[in-house]
C-alpha cells in the first residue's frame, strides 16, 4: 500500500482485515505516516522507497492512496513492474494519461482498478437498478451536493477532488457517455483554486446533470437527486437507514385544453426507503479488487471507467478557464481488448459484491 494519509488510513483499516498477513508493505515519504502506520500495523514492513515492493515477486498488486498529481506516475510504476493496481480517484490529471493507463493495464493483461468509491455504495447500486429497469420511467435530470467547511485543499480544485465522486456516480447511473460540460466556480482562499465549482454535465438525449461541490459551506450535504418520468430517488448520504427514497412522484400530461395547452396532473403518491446493504462500501470496493486479482477478473470501476471520469474532470477544468463555455467531452474509444494474460471475461461476469 502506497499513502498513509487520511483517506490511507481508511484503505489501511480494511486491508487489514481482508488481506491479514498478506499485506507486506507500506510505503510513504513521511517518517511520521511511517510511524504511526508501523503502530498500527506492526507486521507489515514500512519503507519510503516503492521499489522494495515493486522488486518483491511475491507482490501481486499494489495500492495507492497518494495525491491526485502523483497517480499517474505511480500506477504506471506499478503497471510496468507487472503488479495489479487499485488507484484512488482521480486515475490522472489528463485524458491522455488516463487512456494510456488503461491500455498499459489491458495489454499486459493487469488489473487496473480506480477507487470510484461511491460506484460501490448500496444505494447507488439500488438507484442504478431502479433506472436500468425502468421503475422511475426515463430519466430526465439528476443533480448532486457535496458540501462541507473543509477538507481545504491549496493545489487542486474542489471539482478535482471530490467532484470525480458526482460524475462517476452520474455517469454509473445513467450508463451512457457525458457529451458536454460547462463549469463555474468561485476562488476566495487560495490563489488560482476554485473552492466552490458548479458544474453541468449534458448526457445523450436531452438528460442533464447538475454537480455543486465545495468545501467553503456551512452545512455538511452529500445529496444525490434522479427525476425520473414516473419516480424520483433521492439518495442521502448522512441520512443512517434512510440514505434511498423512492418518491412516487410526477407530472402526468392530460389532454391538451380548449387553447392547445397541455396541462399535468402533478402525482404525489407513497414514499418508499429500501432495505439495503449497511457494509461499508470501501470494504466492499478493496474486496473486489482482490477478488479481482484472485481470479483475474476486469474489475467494475476499471481503468477505462476511471478515463470517462476524468474527461469529464478535464473538460470542466477547460470550461472553468473558458468563464463557463460549453466544452465537449472527448468520447473515450476503448480498443478490442488483447487476449490478456489472466482472461478476462466480460464486464458483466465481475464477481458478485457481498
Ligand atoms: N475514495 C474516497 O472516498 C476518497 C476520500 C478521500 C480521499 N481520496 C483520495 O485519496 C488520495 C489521498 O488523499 P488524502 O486526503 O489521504 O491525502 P493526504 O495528503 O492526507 O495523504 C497522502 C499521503 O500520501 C503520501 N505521499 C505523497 N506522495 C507520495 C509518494 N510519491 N509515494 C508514497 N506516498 C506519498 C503523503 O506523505 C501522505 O501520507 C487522493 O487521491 C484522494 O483523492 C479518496
Amino acid at each position: 500500500m502506497v499513502g498513509f494519509g487520511y483517506w490511507g488510513t481508511n484503505i489501511a483499516r480494511n486491508l487489514d482485515k481482508l488481506a491479514g498477513p498478506r499485506w507486506r508493505y507500506l510505503v510513504d515519504p513521511v517518517p511520521e505516516r511511517r510511524l504511526a502506520a508501523a503502530e498500527l500495523y506492526p507486521r507489515v514492513r514500512t519503507t519510503d522507497d516503492l521499489d522494495e515492493a515493486l522488486d518483491d515477486d511475491e507482490v501481486a498488486g499494489i495500492l495507492i492512496a497518494t495525491p491526485a498529481p502523483s497517480h499517474a506516475a505511480l500506477t504506471r510504476r506499478v503497471l510496468d513492474a507487472g503488479k495489479h493496481v487499485f488507484v484512488e480517484k482521480p486515475l490522472a490529471m489528463s485524458v491522455a494519461d488516463a487512456v494510456t493507463l488503461a491500455e498499459t493495464a489491458d495489454r499486459n493483461g493487469l488489473v487496473l482498478m480506480v477507487g470510484h468509491t461511491f460506484e460501490y455504495v448500496p444505494a447507488v447500486e439500488r438507484m442504478r437498478e431502479y433506472i436500468r429497469s425502468g421503475e422511475i420511467g426515463e430519466p430526465l435530470h439528476l443533480h448532486s451536493q457535496r458540501l462541507n467547511l473543509g477538507r481545504i485543499q491549496s493545489d487542486l480544485h474542489s471539482f478535482w477532488s471530490i467532484g470525480p465522486h458526482d460524475v462517476s456516480i452520474a455517469n454509473y447511473l445513467l450508463g451512457t457517455e457525458p457529451r458536454w460540460v460547462a463549469a463555474q466556480g468561485g476562488r476566495y482562499l487560495h490563489d488560482g483554486v476554485e473552492d466552490v465549482v458548479f458544474v453541468t454535465v449534458g448526457y445523450p438525449g436531452d438528460v442533464v446533470a447538475h454537480m455543486h461541490v465545495s468545501w467553503l459551506d456551512p452545512a455538511k450535504t452529500r445529496r444525490t437527486t434522479v427525476v425520473g418520468t414516473r419516480r424520483m430517488l433521492v439518495y442521502d448520504d448522512l441520512l443512517p437507514g434512510a440514505r434511498l427514497t423512492v418518491f412516487d412522484k410526477g407530472a402526468e400530461p392530460l389532454e391538451p385544453d380548449r387553447h392547445g395547452v397541455r396541462r399535468y396532473r402533478l402525482r404525489d403518491e407513497a414514499t418508499h426507503v429500501p432495505e439495503l446493504s449497511t457494509t461499508e462500501p470501501l470494504a466492499r470496493e478493496l474486496a473486489h479488487f482482490l477478488d479481482c486479482v484472485r481470479t483475474g477478473t476486469r474489475p467494475r470501476t476499471d481503468g477505462w471507467n476511471g478515463a470517462r471520469v476524468v474527461a469529464v474532470l478535464e473538460a470542466a477544468d477547460a470550461s472553468l478557464r473558458a468563464g463557463g463555455a460549453t466544452v465537449s467531452v472527448p468520447p473515450i474509444e476503448v480498443p478490442p481488448i488483447a487476449p490478456p494474460r489472466f482472461g478476462y471475461p466480460q464486464p458483466d461476469l465481475t464477481p458478485a459484491i457481498p
